[in-house]
């Protein structure tokens, strides 16, 4: 996996992409699915998608020019997808949350600095980018010089844990400010099916 994706990853220092990587911290499987793949997932996300309006006007959120809903029932089709993506991305047994997440960007649309919130999300984030390419930029919370910018092409999985997903904020640039080591990554409108796990309880284990 990680031989083909380093092309794809450009860290601010190869120690800080070893770090990343090590561990399984951060992966990035290019062609994770097929394009029939990729049509039998939109059929199942389209028809509820297109009942919501893009959110444009909430300045003080972290995603401008968005729709998204949670969603449990799939084709069967979709589920084997999905099952894929869990099976990369979580170790037998881990509990995750039941609803995948669907967010729709519109081309326009683009998702600021954060991180997820550690109330509603556990320690692993897995992607699929569905239509369109963009470029992921993920940045230390802890100094000003840790980065790393993963170009996200259509149809790859990614997936963060550890360090990148609680000590790295991640963000998705807007279509103005999209490129990958000097090279326009062109956006379009993109949509991503986010599976996560659930986070620790805090007494279910010995700590
Ligand atoms: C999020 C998020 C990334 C993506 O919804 O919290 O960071 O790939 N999404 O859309
Ligand atoms: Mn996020």
């Amino acid at each position: 996996m990680l031989r083909e994706a380093f092309p794809l990853i450009r860290a601010s220092s190869p120690a800080l992409l070893e770090r990343l990587c090590r561990g399984r911290g951060l992966e990035l499987w290019p062609q994770f699915i097929s394009g029939p793949e990729e049509e039998a997932l939109l059929r199942d996300v389209e028809p509820g998608l297109y009942r919501k309006h893009y959110q444009r006007d909430h300045w003080d959120q972290a995603i401008h020019g968005y729709r998204e809903m949670e969603k449990s029932r799939w084709s069967v089709q979709s589920e084997s997808i999905l099952q894929r993506l869990r099976d990369v991305a979580f170790p037998p047994g881990v509990p995750q949350l039941s609803m995948v997440h669907v967010l729709d960007l519109e081309k326009t649309g683009f998702i600021k600095a954060h991180v997820d919130s550690v109330k509603f999300c556990g320690d692993t984030i897995a992607g699929l980018c569905l239509l369109s390419g963009c470029v992921m930029r993920l940045l230390s919370e802890d100094n000003d010089v840790d980065q790393v910018d993963l170009l996200l092409q259509q149809h790859t999985a990614y997936i963060l844990r550890g360090e990148a997903r609680y000590r790295f904020s991640h963000q998705v640039l807007p279509d103005e400010e999209s490129f990958f080591g000097g090279e326009k990554v062109p956006r379009e409108r993109r949509i991503s099916i986010i599976c996560r796990n659930l986070p620790h309880e805090p007494g279910s284990e010995l700590d």
